[in-house]
């Protein structure tokens, strides 16, 4: 689907962001895991977090979902069985990695594990080793890529260095640590997202950090309180640098997580000099909040100059990395980031279909091997824009077509049901205020 974004008048109003997709992936699988029934209030109904709950029913889950409100009647930590059937991530790269953790200590049975075709393309080796060494086996495609199938077994604990900062093998470790033998450790070379480690305290899951070390230790049954999952600031980024851009606007976006692990986009715009003002969650090192902090942000147009993100602060921001090229185009001199070669394996290869994508659009940007350049002060021509399946891309280029001098066709609209079902809409409502 082809969608034109015209350059947009000044955006106003008030939006609440759809619901936490990360979050939502893990209360699924929490509430699969569980024991009693769990109740998840503000599910994300959007495709990724939808194929979730298929695989856990394809696990043998009872599944009731009435809008955002989802009431999961799990198998337990030691019974889920698909029976033979495959289970399908769909799109959902998360999904693909974070349920093999769980699965991986299922002794004696195995599980199938396929996607869709941008699924096909992303590499399971960095999960697969530490099972493999915790005592699982995980045949892949290629040895490394989905179809993939899992055979489960009595797992032992292991200490693992991340190679590389990632929260989705951290938590599929985190996950195979509370079915096996002894503490599993996870120790991470920068912070990244901690959901999982939040969720599983907050369930009463013996779980420590001392550092970058995080343990867990096993677990023989889970009780799980009721879920409420907070708004995804990744996706309230489309809206708050749409805010950001265009001329005269001035928003407040509601119900935003905040968790400190994921507003790296909120303090790179703080850099900027962007005005985009709330409450925000200090740096936690040490300890494990149970919470999930929420604010309301209010933001407007304005200024902005360039600035550098550097590998550290790379997963605090990974997935609001397409948006800072955008705003680079913006930026007063140049903006730089480096140690983010993780954006090629995303649903895109984001390092070059961000750079080749804003560069169609008038952008002077420049990939390098484990990120970009952009030179700021040009801001965005116009034309047109091929999503690639890829959520973020597509929004990426609505929000570039609302804040440029001629218009954005975005072809492909419709990856952004990935992530944020009814954009489109937010959009329009913004622009009619
Ligand atoms: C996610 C972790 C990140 C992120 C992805 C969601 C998660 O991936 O890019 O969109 O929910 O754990 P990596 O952990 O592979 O960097």
């Amino acid at each position: 689907m082809d969608v034109r974004f015209d350059p947009s008048g000044p955006l106003k109003g008030r939006l609440t962001p759809p619901a936490d997709k990360s979050i939502s992936h893990r209360a699924a699988m929490v509430g699969a895991m569980a024991s009693e029934p769990v109740v998840v209030t503000n599910y994300l109904a959007a495709e990724d977090t939808l194929s979730t709950l298929e695989a856990m029913r394809t696990l043998g889950t009872i599944v009731q979902r009435d809008g955002d409100r989802v009431v999961l009647r799990g198998v337990g930590m030691r019974t889920p069985d698909a029976h033979g059937e495959t289970i399908d991530v769909g799109n959902a790269g998360t999904l693909m990695r974070l349920l093999p953790g769980w699965l991986a200590g299922q002794d004696g049975r195995s599980f199938r594990f396929d996607g869709d075709a941008s699924i096909r393309r992303r590499p399971v080796d960095r999960i697969a080793e530490p099972l493999r060494l915790m005592g699982a086996n995980i045949e892949a495609t290629d040895g490394r890529l989905p179809p993939f199938t899992v055979h489960g077994t009595q797992l032992r604990g292991i200490t693992y260095e991340l190679p590389v900062a990632s929260a989705q093998v951290k938590s599929c470790v985190l996950l195979a640590g509370m079915l096996a033998d002894g503490g599993t450790t996870v120790v991470e070379p920068v912070a990244s997202r901690d959901h999982t480690e939040r969720l599983l305290s907050r369930l009463g899951v013996p779980l420590w950090r001392d550092g970058d070390r995080i343990t867990v230790g096993h677990v023989d049954e889970l009780t799980v309180e009721d879920i409420h999952v907070p708004g995804d600031v990744s996706s309230a980024a489309f809206p708050i640098v749409a805010g950001v851009l265009v001329r005269g606007s001035r928003l407040l976006i509601e119900g935003v997580n905040v968790n400190w692990t994921r507003t790296g986009i909120l303090d790179v715009l703080q850099r900027m000099g962007a005005v985009v003002v709330g409450e925000r969650e200090r740096r936690q090192d040490g300890v494990v909040p149970g919470e999930e902090p929420v604010a309301d942000l209010d933001v407007a147009h304005g200024p902005l100059k360039a600035t550098t993100v550097e590998a550290e602060e790379v997963p605090l921001v990974i997935d609001e990395l397409p948006l800072v090229a955008l705003l680079g185009c913006f930026a007063e001199g140049e903006t730089v980031v480096r140690g983010a070669e993780e954006l090629k394996h995303k649903e895109s290869d984001r390092i070059a279909t961000v750079v080749n994508g804003l560069r169609g659009l008038g952008a002077e940007i420049e990939a390098t091997d484990d990120g970009f350049v952009v030179q700021g002060g040009t801001g965005i021509r116009g034309g047109t824009i091929e999503a690639h399946g890829d959520h973020r891309l597509a929004m990426l280029g609505a929000v570039a077509g609302l804040a440029s001098r001629e218009g954005v066709t975005v072809v492909g609209m419709e990856a952004a049901e990935v992530s944020y079902p009814g954009f489109g809409d937010h959009v329009a409502r913004l622009q009619r205020r």
